[in-house]
């Protein structure tokens, strides 16, 4: 169903609930989420993204609920990973010559996704659409998080379409950020930065900067996922500033692999020297292979030091581990502190393997790690809370 949110502005998007993975399953999305797409309608008519493929169909049908297609003048392409052009062809179809306006870089991959030759109209940074008593004003914001990103501003409605910007994978027929559960919506706003905008905090922190540089009214911020924020919008700028600058809490997360639960009384036994020292830090454990991927990494997001354990298997490490890591490398980090634990039998090299995949995510290493061999006796067991409470004094 399509909402009104402003005399001129109603939300034609899709609410997915059903969504729970998200870039392949590079990405858990517990929550949903929703493709939000906005048809503007003051002297000109104009449609800002569409919705993820699977939904074409639906979104076409909707949109002309609440408009003649026919009568549309101008499509806006913000982004185009495909859960927001995914129903541009289908949309095209019906009207194959109405100017697409996006970015250079976006043009280029519309064409690289669905090879059409439409009418593009390329825009820049402070480019400029009149479309009656407003205007609309392209703002480029590369790497937010694709080359491709635009936002775009409508003065009048004092309206900020930011698309992945200020979005959650969260689904909900409420629409606004004052009608959700704000700790679970924030949550999941927390957990999108963590996994798809913390690579590009440099650019994050320029370009929010840059728009509140403008002195722009706004009355609402309209990602293309999840709620529109119009009682949080500072809030939710003020987040995305601390997020973006090397953000961590007074927190230490502790993540492992184990085979015969060696590995696990280390953490457990390292965790217990770290509590006696620091009672305010918060800690927290997860077993890399059971515990969700992505809700591990926003917790390593939002650490001040990761301690990571793997038992050697094979002369190498336990995978949940090592992909975990390489999802982590990928975060471009910084400012954190790191060391590695594991148990061994007979080699033992996965400290060493451990250590220098930490290094690799860019993190400052503590120590050269703990090892136990074989399963922790007393001796062992107090060896790993020492180091815990070491290394807790270290911080
Ligand atoms: Fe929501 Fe980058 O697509």
């Amino acid at each position: 169903m399509s909402k009104k949110i402003t005399e001129k502005v109603t939300w034609v998007g899709k609410v997915d609930w059903e969504l729970t993975h998200f870039h392949g399953d590079e990405l858990s999305t517990f929550k949903g989420s929703s493709y939000n797409s906005y048809l503007i309608k003051d002297k000109k008519t104009v449609l800002i993204d569409t919705v993820w493929g699977p939904y074409d169909r639906e979104f076409v049908a909707r949109l002309k609920e609440v408009v003649d297609i026919k009568t549309i003048d101008a499509i806006i392409m913000q982004h185009n990973e495909s859960d927001h052009s995914g129903a541009l062809p289908e949309l095209m179809r019906e009207i194959p010559d109405v100017p697409i306006y996006c970015t250079a870089k976006g043009k280029a991959i519309i064409q690289g996704h669905y090879h059409q030759d439409w009418n593009f109209v390329t825009v820049k940074t402070g480019d400029k659409l009149e479309i009656g008593e407003s205007t609309l004003t392209f703002i480029e914001a590369p790497m937010l998080h694709w080359p491709d990103t635009m936002f775009t501003y409508m003065d009048g409605e004092n309206i900020l379409f930011s698309n992945d910007g200020f979005g959650q994978h969260y689904a909900t027929e409420s629409l606004y950020d004052d009608r959700v559960d704000i700790a679970e919506m924030l949550y999941e706003a927390k957990k999108y930065y963590a996994n798809i905008l913390a690579p590009f905090s440099m650019m994050v922190t320029r370009k929010v900067k840059e728009i509140l540089a403008m002195n722009l009214p706004l009355n609402l911020v309209c990602p293309s996922h999840g709620v529109i924020w119009r009682k949080n919008i500072n809030m939710i700028i003020e987040k995305y500033l601390e997020w973006a600058s090397n953000y961590q809490e007074n927190k230490i997360t502790i993540v492992y692999d184990t085979m015969w639960n060696s590995t696990r009384i280390m953490a457990q036994e390292i965790a217990r020297g770290i509590q006696e020292v620091d009672k305010d830090v918060e800690i927290k454990i997860y077993n890399a292979a059971h515990e969700d991927k992505n809700d591990v990494l926003t917790d390593i997001f939002a650490s001040k030091a990761v301690l990571v354990g793997s038992p050697t298997i094979n002369n190498g490490l336990a995978h949940a581990v090592a992909g975990l890591l390489e999802m982590t490398k990928g975060m471009k980090l910084k400012d954190k502190k790191a060391a590695a634990f594991g148990s061994f039998g007979w080699s033992g090299e996965g400290i060493k393997l451990l250590s220098n995949l930490l290094s690799g995510c860019g993190f400052e290493l503590l120590n050269d790690g703990i090892r136990i061999q074989w399963v922790p006796d007393q001796a062992a067991i107090e060896q790993c809370r020492d180091y815990g409470r070491e290394l807790a004094k270290s911080l």
